[in-house]
């Protein structure tokens, strides 16, 4: 809460700026009582830091490690954002007073016009083929839009969740919290889809799932550039999937999150008829391409799909989820600095990506498998199997030791959390390896320390 009401503050100083000055004195003074009182009530009731932001509450964190573990972007990358946002800030100064008191309004459930619009724009170029603006809504980040779809979907009735193996460990967090019931998308040997085991699980009235009307359950994948594994589906994988949910009824929930952090010259044409098909829906994001505290992202789907999700009763009550993030977001498209950024942002997450690739080419042993991402934030790497506790016992403990951190498989093993959750009928063992494998990210790095870190790990991995 203090931590909140801090940022808050933090934000009206900077907005005083571009108002009044004699605003912004009593601004000031209230500031820096505030933050005096806020320090000193802080460090009389604890003797570690404040916690300012989510990794504060590791209590390890320090930016001089190679966190290899955090999926969200180096605190340097997040000045270069500070200092955009607030250019950005400055030029509201311009904007007409209807306009200006909007940004502070109860907005549009949907979010404003001129925001969807520019973002269509955006997304139209980033995608390379059309977007409309009429099939997106404003949301608050990619997390809030998974939980928007869950609770306007499955909020009265018996769900049921299919995901990848290994997949986003707190997506399964959120279906968990809405006591979905979460089960891993039958495959075959090969890595193929087995839909002839999946139709039969559904016909059979298996998990309680009902056809009357509503979604018979949500197929959650992260189609481009996946976490944890910094995987791209393929289109035939994507066409086969897209015909199976239509036949079946199920919502396609992709987490496009990572799709503008393709390294390989432009985004791969869209794998799923976002926009046309009622069965599929697209939920993206600012938090990777600019900074994760704006809180400000986006669900894309057929008009009666989003009209339907605006409807949600905490929209209609707070309106659009994040008015002040979206109005900055949409200043930075109109002044042309948020196209600027994602362009700098991709070409440096490139960077980092080629350079990771290139000393784990040369570094790790050859008994390791992982494959080279196209793009995104994640490396995924495979041991062989009785690798399990070298990796918990050794790997983990001794790069703590020097001062690397990474995150290990199992954190995002889907079997985790089919077991237990409504049901106990069916129990689910982990097929993808997770076990024995661990998940790099190269966001919170720096270019700099990249190399460092990577070597480290490199050499704990080929002292087994
Ligand atoms: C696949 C995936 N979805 C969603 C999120 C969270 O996105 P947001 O910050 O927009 O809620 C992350 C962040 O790590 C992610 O990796």
């Amino acid at each position: 809460m203090q931590v909140a009401l801090w940022n808050v503050s933090k934000c009206a100083f900077h907005f005083s700026s571009v108002i009044n000055t004699t605003a912004r004195c009593v601004c000031v003074r209230f500031l820096s009582t505030y933050k005096t009182s806020h320090r000193q009530s802080i460090m009389s009731t604890v003797s570690t830091p404040p916690i300012l932001h989510a990794f504060d509450e590791f209590r390890h964190y320090d930016t001089a490690d190679y966190n290899f573990h955090v999926g969200a972007p180096h605190p340097d990358e997040l000045m270069q954002l500070s200092r955009v946002i607030q250019q950005t800030v400055q030029d509201i100064r311009a904007v007409p007073s209807e306009v200006q008191s909007s940004y502070f309004q109860y907005g549009a459930t949907k979010g404003s016009d001129s925001v969807l619009q520019h973002l269509a724009a955006f997304l139209t170029q980033e995608y390379r083929a059309p977007v409309n603006w009429q099939n997106l809504m404003m949301t608050a980040g990619a997390s809030h839009a998974l939980g928007l779809v869950c609770n306007v979907f499955f909020g009265d009735h018996d769900g049921v969740v299919f995901l990848e193996d290994p997949t986003y460990f707190l997506a399964a967090e959120i279906f968990r919290g809405f006591g979905l019931k979460v089960i891993p998308i039958p495959k075959l040997d090969n890595e193929q889809y087995d839909f002839p085991l999946w139709k039969r699980r559904l016909d059979e009235g298996l998990h309680g799932i009902r056809a009357d009307g509503h979604f018979r359950g949500l197929i959650y994948i992260i189609p481009l550039h996946s976490n944890p594994r910094g995987r791209c589906l393929s289109p035939e994988e994507a066409a086969a999937l897209a015909r199976f949910a239509a036949d079946e009824n199920l919502v396609i929930h992709c987490d496009d999150v990572y799709n503008s952090l393709s390294y390989t010259g432009s985004i791969p044409p869209r794998l799923f008829p976002v926009g046309s098909h009622p069965n599929v829906i697209s939920a993206g994001t600012f938090s990777k391409i600019l900074g994760p505290g704006l809180r400000v992202g986006w669900l894309e789907s057929t008009k009666e799909n989003i009209d339907r999700i605006a409807l949600n009763g905490i929209i209609e009550s707070g309106g659009c989820a994040n008015q002040f993030g979206a109005s900055l977001i949409d200043r930075m498209f109109l002044n042309g600095l948020l196209q600027t950024y994602v362009k700098n942002t991709r070409n440096l997450y490139k960077e980092k990506m080629r350079l990771a690739v290139s000393i784990l080419s040369e570094h790790l042993p050859n008994n390791v498998i992982w494959h080279k991402p196209q793009g995104g934030y994640f490396i995924w790497l495979t041991f062989p199997e009785d690798y399990e506790e070298f990796l918990t016992n050794v790997l983990v403990p001794e790069a703590k030791r020097r001062n690397v951190h990474f995150q290990l498989g199992s954190r995002s093993c889907a079997s985790r959390f089919c077991n237990g959750l409504r049901s106990t009928d069916d129990a689910y063992t982990c097929t993808s390896g997770c076990q024995n494998s661990i998940r790099l990210s190269i966001g919170h790095l720096g270019l700099s320390q990249l190399p460092e870190g990577l070597k480290i790990l490199c050499d704990i991995i080929k002292k087994r």
